[in-house]
């Protein structure tokens, strides 16, 4: 499409690939696991990401370029699971600096609002840039000519221009699956022009909410000095960077004719779940006696309260353990006729924040149950451990009372996995207002989980729902789920990429 390979950059000049559609994120869908004799296996990787992405790259005929989640030298290519699988390798300096350091202690706490200190440290952009770049040759050296190459993700942020440097026949997409903070918050990033100028290597920028495409736009003004029209940005096609390993995005300034200027779109495609999978799962009969058995472990509870998250500080676990607290201490709820089980699945261990967060949650779980509990029963059952999507299905069908309770959160698909599974139309769902998924999911009894009273009415109120009000609620929800779910967010960002007209977004929904 128009280029040449004297266009292309030296370090992206590898022969093109076969395949005419890339996806590029941090994570390969399956995690390597080797055991101590040696012995290798491949588990699901964590994360929404790889719960939305991994039915759409089935069905496509891709490759996905990705970390296998070790350190250490990457296998060759292989096919699995109906899927070309890519691995990019990554020395153990470059998960402490690019993985734990960049990604999840500088940009992870600055994008969800420096709900945590987020740490800026200039090694770890070094191995930010250096990473990225091995991530968009491994993408360039798949990608065919003219292939759309879709990069995901705040890990990522710089691929989409060192491939538009390099590759400018691809089409490059990005999706950002975490929230785009405000600029005054963005601005404190030393990097920031470098962060939205490989942004702007794409042609079409991803959001969950207008909130976060909004945010984005004022940046791309702010720390880039461009103008933007509505949702779009002008980019002058001039701007050629010198994509050596010190200095990414050192765009120049001159100027083409405005005739020559690029234009890339930021528009918002809340991402959903493969919903007819996840409520097949929930129909199968041993889900459905395993969610028995669940019950039946737990001493056959009243009300049974569910939490799901990665141990996360973004999550709003403490709020969500300290509103439970009280509410046992009210004598609003009460053990063992109430339970909560609390499945937080292991993160990020190495990042100092992560373990503080450990600690605190374990000793206050400790003191719940010693102040509540008997022998032989605890009023809270908290599980660190990941499942397979069967023993969640279950565990969402055993729930009476869903509880996602983030203090800021992307989107959120353990909502809609919830939702996904009541194929009964019974259940509550309690969701924070600071997810994604409150925009679509009014059926939810909304909270602002800084507000602990307001947690504790929301959550007594969900725990003693009538019949018909739940299934008033649960209709609705499960409408939106349905019919929004991960191949209709996937076409709709892959539609508008080809440049097709951005769909109206997903009216939200009145509150029930
Ligand atoms: C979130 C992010 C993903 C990430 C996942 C799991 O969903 O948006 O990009 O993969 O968390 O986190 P991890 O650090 O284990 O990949």
């Amino acid at each position: 499409m128009g280029s040449t390979t004297h266009d292309r950059d030296a370090a992206l000049s590898a022969a093109p690939g076969n395949y005419d559609f890339v996806v590029v994120a941090n994570r390969l869908p399956l995690d390597r696991i080797e055991d101590p004799d040696g012995e290798v296996s491949w588990r699901r990787s964590p994360g929404g990401l790889v719960t939305a992405l991994q039915p759409v790259m089935q069905k496509a005929d891709g490759a996905w370029v990705g970390w296998t989640g070790a350190p250490g030298p990457a296998p060759e290519p292989f096919d699995e699971a109906g899927m070309r699988l890519v691995a990019v390798s990554l020395t153990a300096e470059d998960v402490r600096d690019y993985y734990e350091g960049f990604s999840n202690d500088t940009l992870w706490p600055l994008y969800h609002d420096v709900i945590a200190p987020p740490r800026f440290r200039r090694a770890w952009w070094d191995a930010y840039v250096r990473v990225n770049r091995r991530f968009a040759q491994a993408a360039a050296e798949q990608a065919g000519e003219g292939a759309v190459v879709w990069v995901q993700d705040y890990q990522l942020q710089l691929v989409p221009g060192i491939l538009r440097a390099g590759r400018p026949d691809l089409r490059i997409g990005f999706f950002n699956h975490i929230p785009f903070p405000g600029y005054e918050i963005f601005a404190q990033l030393p990097w920031r022009r470098q962060i939205v100028e490989g942004l702007l290597g794409a042609d079409l920028v991803g959001f969950q909410r207008q909130g976060d495409a909004t945010n984005f736009l004022r940046a791309c003004r702010r720390a880039a000095g461009l103008t933007t029209r509505g949702s779009l940005v002008r980019v002058p096609r001039s701007w050629r960077r010198d994509i050596s390993a010190n200095s990414v995005g050192r765009a120049r300034t001159s100027r083409a004719a405005a005739d020559d200027d690029r234009t890339v779109r930021a528009a918002t495609f809340p991402i959903s779940i493969d919903s007819e999978g996840f409520e097949a799962i929930a129909r199968r009969p041993e889900v459905k006696a395993r969610a028995a058995e669940i019950r039946q472990a737990l001493g056959h509870p009243k009300t049974l309260l569910l939490g799901v998250d990665r141990l996360d500080y973004t999550k709003g676990i403490a709020h969500r353990l300290k509103a439970y607290g009280e509410l046992l201490a009210d004598g609003r709820l009460t053990s063992p006729e109430d339970v909560l089980v609390l499945v937080a699945s292991p993160s990020r261990e190495r990042v100092e924040q992560y373990r503080r967060l450990r600690d605190e949650v374990e000793v206050t779980v400790a003191r719940i149950n010693g102040e509540f509990g008997e022998v032989g029963s605890a009023p809270v059952h908290y599980l660190h451990h990941s499942y397979p999507q069967e023993e969640m299905a279950a565990l969402y069908l055993a729930a009476d009372v869903m509880l996602v309770t983030s203090l800021r959160d992307g989107m959120n698909l353990v909502a809609k996995e919830y939702v996904a599974c009541r194929y009964d139309e019974s259940g509550a769902l309690v969701l924070s207002e600071f997810t994604g998924a409150a925009d679509e999911l009014g059926g939810a009894f909304l909270v602002n989980p800084h507000d602990i009273s307001g947690l504790k009415d929301a959550i007594a109120r969900a725990a003693r729902i009538s019949p018909a009000e739940a299934r008033r609620r649960m209709r609705t929800m499960r409408k939106r789920v349905r019919e929004y779910d991960v191949s209709r967010w996937a076409d709709t960002f892959l539609d508008a990429l080809h440049g097709g007209p951005v769909a109206a977004e997903p009216e939200p929904q009145m509150q029930v």
